[in-house]
């Protein structure tokens, strides 16, 4: 039986570019998507379009960390991280405006600003098969397809109104490629003191590079400038098991090790949440 397609991912059609030919638009079909010049590309049975074909991806977060993320942001330990998204996108976009989140995980960001939006559309795109799965799920007006950030995206030109770009790879050519000219790009990235009492205690955690901030500027520089900036910096109280799950989602889950996951005295109760979320607007 072919794979229906999902009324979201329907509605988002006449956003997505053949990622093969790079100029035709995609059609339904037998549980495809296929170009006129016969590029196909299957509909996961999960809901979400398999745009990535040919050569693998590099990077994307496997079941465990996707599991992981889901069961953490259940917590509600960042929502208020999601409603400053929600508000710098909500200025930015009308009731009927497209959203795009690059790197969406789970599309928990994705569907918070749609919530505020009472008729916007959203799409997701990530490498990960595993995080696609839920984002596909995540809100009934949210797409989701797989694709790889670095590379130019299936998305016609001045499409959205709001690129969200959470925690992810960016790609700031294509952002602007894809964003309308009165459209928003919103940043979401660490500071230095986020989740700092982690990293003091677990030799393994990644940390956050200090030049990171500069690194951000230089590459974004050329193509957007920095209208609004919420930082956004708070406590948040974990048990030891949803503790586990915050670096179980992050890639340090790769570097530390199961012991010092156990030790009970490594694995602090009260950690500091600090990021800034931006919004910045298209030069041109
Ligand atoms: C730290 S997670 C953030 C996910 C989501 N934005 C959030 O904050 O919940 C990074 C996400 O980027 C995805 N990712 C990694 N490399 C990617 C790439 N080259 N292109 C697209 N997504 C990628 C991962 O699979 C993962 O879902």
């Amino acid at each position: 039986m072919p794979v229906l397609l999902p009324p979201a991912l329907e509605r988002s059609l006449d956003l997505l570019r053949c990622p093969t030919c790079r100029t035709h638009q995609l059609h339904p079909d037998r549980g495809a998507l296929r170009c006129p010049v016969g590029h196909t590309f299957d509909i996961a049975r999960h809901g979400y379009a398999g745009l990535l074909t040919g050569t693998r991806a590099t990077s994307g977060d496997d079941t465990a960390m996707v599991q992981a993320r889901d069961r953490f942001l259940a917590t509600g330990a960042y929502d208020p991280v999601r409603g400053a998204v929600a508000r710098l996108a909500a200025g930015a976009a009308s009731e009927r405006g497209t959203v795009l989140d690059v790197g969406c995980g789970t599309g928990y960001y994705l569907a918070g600003v749609l919530d505020q939006l009472s008729a916007a559309r959203g799409l997701g795109l990530d490498t990960s098969v595993w995080a696609l799965r839920s984002a596909a799920r995540a809100h009934d007006r949210a797409a989701a397809a797989a694709w790889d950030a670095f590379r130019p995206f299936p998305l016609a030109d001045g499409v959205a109104d709001v690129v969200l770009n959470v925690f992810a790879p960016r790609n700031p050519e294509e952002f602007h490629r894809v964003l309308r000219p009165t459209g928003r790009l919103v940043v979401v990235r660490p500071t230095g003191r986020h989740l700092v009492e982690l990293r003091r205690r677990l030799p393994g955690m990644v940390t956050v590079d200090r030049s990171k901030e500069t690194r951000l500027h230089r590459a974004l520089a050329p193509f957007f400038e920095a209208v609004a900036t919420e930082p956004v910096e708070y406590p948040i109280v974990l048990t030891r098991t949803e503790a586990r799950d915050l670096v179980a989602m992050t890639p340090s889950a790769r570097h530390v090790s199961e012991t010092d996951l156990d030790d009970a005295d490594r694995l602090p109760d009260r950690l500091t949440v600090s990021v800034l979320a931006t919004a910045y607007r298209p030069r041109r």
